[in-house]
C-alpha cells in the first residue's frame, strides 16, 4: 500500500471532519457527524481494516496513521461539542434574563367563597361600620349559656322551642348564637355592642328549608337610655345596606324568653318591593329577625345592672339571608359539599338580582 495516498486520504477525511463538525448547531447534529467519520463505515475504520491485508511491515504504519487521524477528528469533535455545550447554556440564561417575575403569571380561575360566608362577610362589616364587635362562642355549649342564663330554666315551656341535640359529656350543641350574649357580657360588660356570627344545630327533619345544622348571626347593643327606636334604627340600617334599597320594616310582637318585649321583625319583600310575590307569600312583608330589648334578667345574669342600662338584641338567620340574597331556593344545597354552591366572584357584595331559581 502506498502509505503517502492513505495519509493524504486520512488527512483530507480529517480536514472535512473539522469542518463538518465547525458547521454543526446542535450536539445531536455533531453526533452524527462523529459516526459518519469515526463509525464502523467510515474512513478512519476503512483504514484500521486494512491493516489485516497490508504486508507485516507495513501494518504498524498504517495502523499509526489510522490512529493519528482518528485522534486529530476526535479533537476537532470534542471541541465543537464543547462550544455547542456553552451556547446552549448561555441560551438557557438568556432565555432566564427574559423572564420577568413580575408580570401577571397564567390566568387561572379565581376561588370563591360560601354564599353564607359572603354574607357574614358583609353583615360583619355593616356592624364594624355601626361600632359592633366581632366575638365568637362554643359550639359545644353548656345548658347554662344556651338556656338557663338567658331567662330559659329547666323544664320551661320555652325549650320546647328548640328541639337539641345533647351530647353525652352533658353539653349541647348551641341551638342559636344566643349563647355568647352572657358570655359577652361578662366578659366585656357595659355599654356593650358584639355582634357573633357562627353555626348553630337543631335536631330537626330535613327538608328544602330546614336543616340540622345553620348559622346565624347574633346582635346584641347594651348601654344607657336603649330604647326600640333605636334598635329599628338599627335593624333598618343593616337591611338596606344588605339589600342596597330603601326598605320598610314593621314589627310584631314574638316570644323569646330573653327578650321583653320581644318581636318579630318584618322588612318589605326585596323581591317584589312590598307589591306581594311568590316568596313573600303574597302578604309583601318577609319575616326576617327575631329581635327585642333584652330581658332584666338576662342583664343580671350578666352581671349588668338592668336600673342603669338597657339594651335590645337581634338574631338574624345568615343562612336564611344568604338565600334569599342569592336566590338559594334548598337549604340542604349549603351544606352539600358541591362546589357550584359557592358563591359566583361577581356576586359577591352585589345587590339581590334573582329570586329562588337555584335548585338541587
Ligand atoms: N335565638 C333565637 C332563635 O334562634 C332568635 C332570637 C330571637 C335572638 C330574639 C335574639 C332575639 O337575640 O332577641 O330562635
Amino acid at each position: 500500500m502506498d502509505l503517502d495516498t492513505l495519509q493524504q486520504q486520512l488527512d483530507e477525511a480529517a480536514s472535512q471532519a473539522a469542518a463538518a463538525a465547525q458547521a454543526a448547531r446542535t450536539v445531536e447534529e455533531l453526533r452524527s457527524i462523529e459516526s459518519r467519520f469515526l463509525g464502523k463505515t467510515g474512513p478512519v475504520a476503512d483504514a484500521m481494516a486494512a491493516i489485516r491485508s497490508v504486508p507485516p511491515e507495513q501494518r504498524g504504519a498504517v495502523g499509526q496513521l489510522a490512529n493519528r487521524a482518528k485522534a486529530g477528528m476526535s479533537s476537532s469533535f470534542q471541541a465543537r461539542h464543547e462550544e455547542l455545550k456553552r451556547a446552549a447554556s448561555a441560551g438557557e440564561q438568556a432565555k432566564a434574563a427574559l423572564f420577568d417575575p413580575t408580570l401577571p403569571g397564567p390566568v387561572v380561575p379565581r376561588g370563591s367563597v360560601h354564599p353564607v360566608t359572603a354574607v357574614q362577610w358583609e353583615v360583619e362589616d355593616i356592624m364594624a361600620r355601626m361600632g359592633f364587635v366581632v366575638v365568637s362562642g362554643p359550639e359545644m355549649e353548656s345548658d347554662y349559656y344556651n338556656f338557663e342564663a338567658l331567662n330559659i330554666p329547666a323544664m320551661h315551656p320555652a325549650r320546647e322551642m328548640q328541639d337539641t341535640f345533647h351530647l353525652e359529656n352533658g353539653l349541647v350543641l348551641r341551638t342559636h348564637t344566643s349563647n355568647c350574649q352572657v358570655r359577652a357580657m361578662e366578659r366585656f360588660g357595659a355599654p356593650l355592642r358584639v355582634i357573633g356570627p357562627g353555626r348553630c344545630f337543631r335536631y330537626e327533619t330535613v327538608d328544602a328549608s330546614h336543616d340540622n345544622t345553620f348559622f346565624q348571626l347574633e346582635g346584641l347593643l347594651i348601654d344607657r337610655d336603649i330604647s326600640i327606636a333605636n334598635l329599628i334604627a338599627v335593624m333598618k340600617g343593616l337591611l338596606q345596606e344588605v339589600f342596597s334599597r330603601e326598605v320598610k320594616v314593621r314589627l310584631r310582637p314574638g316570644y323569646f324568653p330573653f327578650v321583653e318585649p320581644g318581636f318579630e321583625l318584618d322588612m318589605s319583600c326585596a323581591i317584589c318591593g312590598g307589591a306581594g310575590c311568590q316568596t313573600c307569600k303574597r302578604t309583601g312583608w318577609i319575616e326576617i329577625l327575631p329581635c327585642g330589648m333584652v330581658h332584666p334578667n338576662v342583664l343580671r345574669f350578666g352581671k349588668i345592672d338592668p336600673e342603669e342600662f338597657t339594651g335590645f338584641a337581634f338574631g338574624l338567620g345568615l343562612t336564611r339571608l344568604a338565600m334569599m340574597k342569592f336566590g338559594v331556593a334548598d337549604i340542604r344545597l349549603l351544606n352539600s359539599g358541591d362546589i357550584r354552591a359557592l358563591t359566583p366572584p361577581e356576586r359577591l357584595g352585589g345587590p339581590v338580582v334573582a329570586n329562588c331559581t337555584a335548585t338541587r
